[in-house]
């Protein structure tokens, strides 16, 4: 049974090899979906689903600072996943705690910074402690950094960045006329980080849901059909190598490109 192993092992090597390292994207997004199928089809209980997709996660993460990615952020949990059984949510925020946990070292060694996007203060008491020592531990990181998108809801974010935008104007700390979209932009969660130019969907599922519809105006969208569980380096490879074929225009004509 070892060829297919080996098989798998060159395809992805080739794979990474027609990746033009100087035309990366900058900023992946991934609304990682598709843990509940993937155990289902297992006959497995959904929680076995998402410790599995951690997994995908770990593999993602080196993948992306391997290859020299500087921002990736992961949809993790959005504010619509609190109306999920009371059980499901606990597994998945005891589980985002052990992987805090035990990815620390990692992180560290890979010069990754983490940081959080989110209404962070709506996650549990110990979630929310452990997400801030990590992020303070590894703020100094600089090859990467990995946003983890937790109680997020883009809407959420907007109509907050309306309402603080909102008081400043009314202490007149802004004008109105002013407000242009590097204002909106310092006034978004994610305002450390630049516009994303790939967002990624597992799962088959072709929709947004909520996440960063802002930064998304002018990212290359990619649907694949694989469930997170099973999404390896392989995957990634292969959307970027789409990414890299498609002619992003900015609203321009592909002559006035070249
Ligand atoms: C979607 O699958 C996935 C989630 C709601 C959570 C993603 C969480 C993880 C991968 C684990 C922990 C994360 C980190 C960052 C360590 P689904 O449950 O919606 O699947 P379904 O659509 O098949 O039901």
């Amino acid at each position: 049974m070892k060829t297919p192993a080996i098989a798998l092992r060159i395809n992805n090597m080739d794979l990474k090899e027609n990746i033009q390292l100087n035309r990366l994207p900058k900023h992946i997004a991934i609304i990682m979906d598709g843990n509940g199928r993937w155990a289902k089809q297992k006959g497995m209980v959904r929680a076995f689903g998402h410790e599995n997709g951690t997994e995908s996660v770990r593999k993602t993460v080196e993948a992306c600072a391997e290859l020299g990615v500087q921002y990736l952020t992961l949809y993790a949990f959005s504010t619509e996943n609190w109306n999920r059984p009371k059980l499901e949510v606990k597994t998945l925020m005891r589980l985002l705690v052990s992987s805090l946990k035990k990815e620390i070292k990692t992180l560290q060694d890979n010069n990754i910074k983490l940081s959080a996007i989110g209404n962070l203060s709506t996650l549990p008491k110990k979630v929310h402690k452990e997400l801030k020592e990590v992020i303070a531990d590894t703020k100094s990181n600089e090859r990467m950094t990995l946003t983890l998108a937790l109680s997020y809801g883009s809407r959420e974010e907007l109509l907050n960045t309306v309402k603080e935008i909102s008081i400043k104007v009314k202490n007149s700390i802004i004008s109105p006329e002013k407000i242009d979209e590097s204002i909106i932009n310092e006034h978004l969660y994610t305002r450390n980080l630049p516009d994303v130019d790939l967002l990624i969907r597992t799962s088959g599922e072709q929709r947004i849901s909520n996440f960063l519809l802002w930064q998304i105006a002018y990212a290359e969208l990619y649907f694949t059909s694989t469930l997170w569980p099973d999404f390896t380096k392989q995957h990634l490879y292969e959307a970027i190598i789409e990414y890299q074929k498609r002619e992003r225009r900015f609203g321009k004509t592909s002559e006035q490109l070249s």
